[in-house]
């Protein structure tokens, strides 16, 4: 290999640094809005609404592969055209009932320009996928001034038990290398479905209670 290759794969991978930090960027404004969400939330209704907040940035290696599998060329344009999961956002709510609450709120925002809104809670994905997803832009200062871009997040709202599904299922199935059997991948869409119904019942009991002190 020639110098001369060498010089712009440094020079790809610089730009490439600095793209993913614009995406870092606009990830912890958009996580610093949610946890000011969360602390209002608490004190509106005296109890954690939300659990807990959690992101990440997309690697490299989850990048290439979603923009293979989706036949896009590997090119910056298409990357932030089409990749809108590159910063995502996790809320974990107690309640499926406290998800319409966080949504409300997020749509609100006027740092938050929404792009597009997935309800997999009243339509549930094949695989009994279930939760609540924002593709949201939020704006980051990327120059001297007062140069913004809209940057897009994914954020996902969805309750403790359809974490719980699916961060096992997401486990089970990179252990399968993503070949679960007709028969177990029937079992998951099962175990959803079980996991809705839970879902319900603990929201109605805690609704039933809730005025108690
Ligand atoms: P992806 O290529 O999976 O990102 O799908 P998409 O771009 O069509 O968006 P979608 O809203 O369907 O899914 C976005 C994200 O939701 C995924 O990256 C996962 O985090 C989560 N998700 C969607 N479907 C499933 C599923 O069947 N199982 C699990 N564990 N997570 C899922
Ligand atoms: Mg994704």
């Amino acid at each position: 290999m020639t110098n001369n290759q060498l010089v712009p794969i440094d020079v790809k991978e610089k730009e490439f640094k600095k793209i993913m930090n614009i995406y870092e960027m606009a990830m912890v404004q958009v996580k610093k809005d949610l946890e000011d969400v969360k602390v209002g939330l608490r004190d509106y209704y005296d109890y954690d609404v939300i659990n807990n907040i959690n992101c990440r940035i997309k690697t490299p290696e989850s990048i290439i592969n979603k923009m293979t599998k989706k036949n896009y060329n590997l090119n910056y344009k298409n990357l932030i055209e089409n990749i809108n999961d590159i910063a995502g956002i996790r809320v974990v709510c107690p309640f499926k009932n406290d998800i319409p609450k966080v949504i409300e709120i997020i749509e609100e925002n006027p740092n938050l320009e929404i792009i597009e809104k997935k309800d997999y809670l009243n339509s549930p994905k094949k695989s009994g996928y279930s939760g609540y997803h924002i593709i949201a832009k939020t704006f980051v200062n990327v120059g001297d001034k007062d140069t913004y871009a809209g940057v897009k997040t994914e954020i996902q709202i969805r309750t403790m038990a359809m974490d719980f599904w699916s961060s096992a299922e997401h486990k089970i199935k990179y252990k399968a290398k993503n070949n679960l059997s007709k028969v177990d991948s029937n079992k998951m869409v099962r175990y959803a479905k079980l996991i809705n119904k839970i879902d319900n019942r603990i929201m109605y009991l805690h609704d039933k209670y809730k005025d108690n002190i």
